[in-house]
């Protein structure tokens, strides 16, 4: 785990924080620091799924379809936001489901982590077990993702951009970029 350590003008989210943003973007990475930072609890939506499922998320594809991983995926998300305030890693596609989106925008507070596409093609090259990369060019399709679901991340309570550098200073701009989302919150 990376050297992340409470600061005194951390602030603490009301709700919990919900992490998107495309394969790549560092949402589970990123996620985990934060909530290191924070002291708060980590989820991984997708890690749910698969605890509930039973399988992994590639066999949920292959055995019972997407519609079915986006069922799921819609009732963990919304078990996850009436829990605990905690920081929700979730799967790229969660936010893109307008039911999720609304439930996101009652009862958390959503935070996009923005990357290039390089970037993201990278770094999905080197984990597998992403069905939606499988069939073809990852880094073409990784493409038509970004200019489907950009517009609609964008919608997002908070952007940060994931960069190619050390954890840490995303982790650390990513604290900062909630403080001051907090403070606009609360009027201080
Ligand atoms: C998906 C992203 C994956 C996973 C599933 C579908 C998507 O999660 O939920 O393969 O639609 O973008 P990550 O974004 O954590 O890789």
């Amino acid at each position: 785990m990376a050297d992340n350590h409470p600061q005194k003008n951390d602030k603490h989210p009301y709700k919990p924080i919900v992490m998107i943003g495309l394969m790549g973007a560092g949402k589970s990475r990123i996620g985990r620091e934060l909530a290191a930072k924070l002291a708060l609890p980590f989820v991984d939506a997708d890690e749910e799924i698969v605890k509930a499922a039973g399988c992994s998320v590639s066999d949920i594809f292959e055995l019972y379809g997407e519609d079915a991983f986006r069922d799921v995926e819609s009732r963990v998300i919304s078990r996850l936001l009436n829990g605990k305030v905690q920081i929700i890693a979730t799967g790229g596609g969660a936010f893109i489901n307008a039911d999720i989106r609304k439930i996101v925008a009652e009862k958390g507070i959503s935070l996009w982590l923005r990357a290039e596409l390089d970037i993201l093609a990278e770094r999905t090259s080197r984990r597998g077990g992403r069905p939606l990369l499988k069939g073809g060019d990852a880094k073409a399709i990784l493409k038509g993702l970004m200019d489907e679901r950009y517009p609609v991340y964008a919608e997002a309570d908070i952007i940060v951009e994931s960069k190619d550098v050390p954890i840490n200073e995303t982790v650390k701009e990513t604290a900062a970029a909630l403080s001051a989302y907090l403070d606009k919150q609360t009027g201080t």
